[in-house]
């Protein structure tokens, strides 16, 4: 079995995560804030830990002004909604996740104005094109830092030179990079950073995360308990408890924190590595197959751990079907929930097949799905119809 869907969510998860789920439940599991008996300050403890963590990956000057969500859709959403009023104007790009473009076309809906700013065919950015689409009045700039179609990679420090030259906040979506791109906040300009606490930073599902710059100030989603000055009915203005309402998904979060600590210990730079080369590896190997079709930058050096492409002219649920049953590869095929991503490459609707690779996957993996492609390809490239052919 071949796991080839890590910008799904990743898989394996480190043992040290595995084991911290189930450290909590066997050893710490109360309410962090909660209550001052042991159980609730060990549970505190976990989650502070695990703040702590990503404050180190991201370094982020002060761990309270990262907020724990959901997920990174969560924390795209706490991020715009909280800061986005009728009348302001925000640019974003063509190559946007549902989790930016639906919260935003909403926001539009609701009198915020916005531009989004075509990019080329390969998934990139053109800066003088984005340059002419801020104004008086454009409030924030919100990118992904990696499609998680094409994997192409955004030149972040750039936009975020560009925003704070038109004193515009930046945002940016690493849904797809946190944990396998070595992100430093300061150093990037980001004023707002969205992650997946489940993708490259190998936690559990359910969670992910918002930073917010010192000086941001955004309104809650969510209001309601938080375990702190209790004895007022109004929502406290204090990070992190601004934004983390209810009881926090605590098993998540100590998974979590064993998957940060983990890529602490190995370094983001050895995973960006590592993906880079089997990146590389692919591309070289399936340019070389007659019958395949590869989208986005096709250079290992300008992408995240993300390619895309489609054989001859078969559906790429029919690709994605063939590779899972025939050969135990998983991928994930269809728009990936960016169908403006897709009209950008030129595959919408019917979208691409995607591998998405991980810390664990091997060369000899991408070696598998390489051969099991060419198979593939043969069959699809035969001249009869879609619905005449059997597989294999
Ligand atoms: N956004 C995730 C993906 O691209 C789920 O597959």
């Amino acid at each position: 079995m071949i796991y080839f869907d890590n910008a799904a969510t990743s898989w394996p998860k480190p043992a040290a995560v595995c084991a911290a789920l189930s450290d909590y439940f066997g050893d710490a599991g109360g309410n962090p804030g909660r209550s001052g008996h042991r159980m609730s300050v060990a549970a505190a403890r976990t989650v502070e830990n695990a703040r702590e963590a990503l404050a180190g990956l991201f370094h982020a000057p002060d761990p309270s002004r990262i907020v724990f969500t959901q997920n990174a859709t969560h924390a795209l959403n706490l991020a715009l909604y909280g800061l986005l009023r009728p009348g302001d104007h925000v640019v974003t790009t063509s190559v946007e996740h549902n989790s930016v473009m639906r919260p935003l076309r909403h926001l539009e809906t609701l009198g915020v104005e916005l531009t989004v700013v075509a990019c080329s065919p390969d998934g990139m950015i053109d800066l003088s094109r984005l340059r002419r689409a801020l104004r008086p009045g454009t409030r924030l700039l919100v990118s992904t830092h990696g499609s998680n179609v094409v994997g192409t990679l955004t030149p972040v420090g750039d936009l975020a030179a560009l925003a704070r030259e038109h004193g515009i906040l930046f945002l940016v979506d690493a849904a797809q990079t946190a944990g396998a791109v070595p992100i430093d906040v300061q150093e990037m300009g980001m004023d707002l950073l969205a992650f997946s606490g489940h993708k490259g930073l190998l936690g559990p599902t359910g969670t992910g995360g918002l930073y917010i710059r010192e000086g941001v100030v955004l309104a809650p989603l969510l209001r309601g308990g938080t375990g702190s000055d209790s004895a007022h009915q109004i929502q406290p203005d204090f990070l992190p408890d601004a934004h983390e309402s209810g009881t926090l998904n605590v098993a998540g979060i100590a998974g979590l924190g064993a998957g940060v600590r983990f890529l602490l210990e190995i370094g983001v730079e050895a995973v960006q590595t590592h993906e880079r080369k089997l990146v590389a590896q692919f591309l070289a190997g399936a340019a070389e197959i007659s019958g395949i079709t590869l989208y986005g930058p096709k250079d290992a050096a300008l992408q995240c751990g993300v390619v895309s492409f489609n054989v001859a002219d078969a559906m790429p649920s029919e690709v994605g079907l063939i590779l899972d049953q025939s050969f135990g590869i998983m991928a994930r095929p269809g728009l990936h929930c960016a169908p403006s991503a897709h009209r950008t490459l030129g595959t919408f609707p019917a979208g691409t097949v995607r591998f998405s690779f991980g810390w664990f996957n091997t060369p000899d993996e991408v070696d598998a799905a390489l051969e099991a492609l060419r198979e593939i390809a043969v069959w699809a490239t035969k001249a009869v119809a879609v619905s005449e052919r059997g597989y294999p």
